[in-house]
């Protein structure tokens, strides 16, 4: 139950949203030619790409990611400075203490299932000096799709299953708890409200899919997944308008220094 080619596929289809949620998190970094970067939960790496251009020949960047169907297409690309690991972000220890320069995470940290770990992990391989840039949802928000799939999940016969790794979007202050715990005392969180648009339903769940791995079903078992989506489905159609769905959505964007 796990991602598959089709879901990575989609996502590098899909993923304009957090791509340009990665622009802004990028734009609140000083990322310079000759830099080395770690991309923690890079997924098919086109933004890993994007931050190789930043570097330039002398630098490096390295992108990480459980998902051999995402690091499948990452390792097509075809930039020099960029190499790829299978890997989480509670677990580094391919890395050298104080081996980057940068530490970017976006649209990730709310799958990471032990947090505290993996910012210990980001602090112990950043350089002193070094900067970690984290972009994703934020849990003092309750985005649209939250709702709709805690409400369907909830409902018989769906109810029985336990979601195994959910989603954990962190408060502010559960954040800033976080940073302080693991070291980083300079740092600024600011939020950044986007608007996901979908031009219907359908593509508005494929689009949870595919940037979920799955996840968007909850611990349920592959047979019950059309009928949720079906009932998801319904709960999105009152939202549909002649311009499509536009959903709002809430990120924290922390830039903190080692
Ligand atoms: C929504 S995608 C974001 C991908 C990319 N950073 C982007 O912005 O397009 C979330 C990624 O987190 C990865 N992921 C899930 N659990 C993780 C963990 N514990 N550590 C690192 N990455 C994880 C998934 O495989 C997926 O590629």
């Amino acid at each position: 139950m796990g991602d598959t080619r089709e879901l990575a596929e989609g996502y590098t289809l899909a993923n304009d949203t957090q791509y340009n949620a990665g622009l802004f998190l990028l734009s609140r970094l000083d990322i310079q030619p000759g830099m080395h970067v770690l991309d923690v939960g890079c997924g098919p790496g086109n933004l890993t790409a994007y931050i190789a251009r930043l570097v330039g020949d002398g630098g490096r960047v390295v992108g990480i990611d459980p998902s051999e169907e995402r690091l499948a297409i990452a390792k097509s690309l075809p930039d020099r400075q960029l190499s790829f690991f299978q890997g989480k972000a509670e677990d580094l220890s391919r890395f050298e203490s104080g081996s980057f320069d940068v530490v970017f995470v976006n649209s990730t940290l709310h799958w990471v299932q032990d947090q505290p770990r993996a910012m210990r992990e980001f602090a112990r391989v950043l350089r002193p000096g070094g900067q970690l840039g984290i972009s994703g949802g934020s849990g003092d928000f309750v985005a649209i799709h939250e709702r709709i799939k805690a409400d369907v999940l909830g409902r018989e016969p769906f109810s029985a299953y336990q979601e195994v790794e959910p989603p954990r979007f962190l408060k502010r202050a559960e954040l800033e708890g976080l940073l302080e715990a693991a070291g980083f005392r300079e740092r600024t969180i600011v939020v950044n409200n986007i608007v996901k648009k979908a031009r219907d339903a359908d593509d508005m769940i494929d689009w949870l899919d595919t940037s979920s791995s799955g996840k968007t079903y909850g611990g349920i078992p592959l047979e019950l997944r059309p009928r949720a989506r079906e009932l998801m489905k319904r709960e999105w159609e009152p939202f549909v308008t002649d311009e499509g769905i536009k959903m709002d959505m809430e990120l924290l964007v922390t830039v903190a220094v080692r």
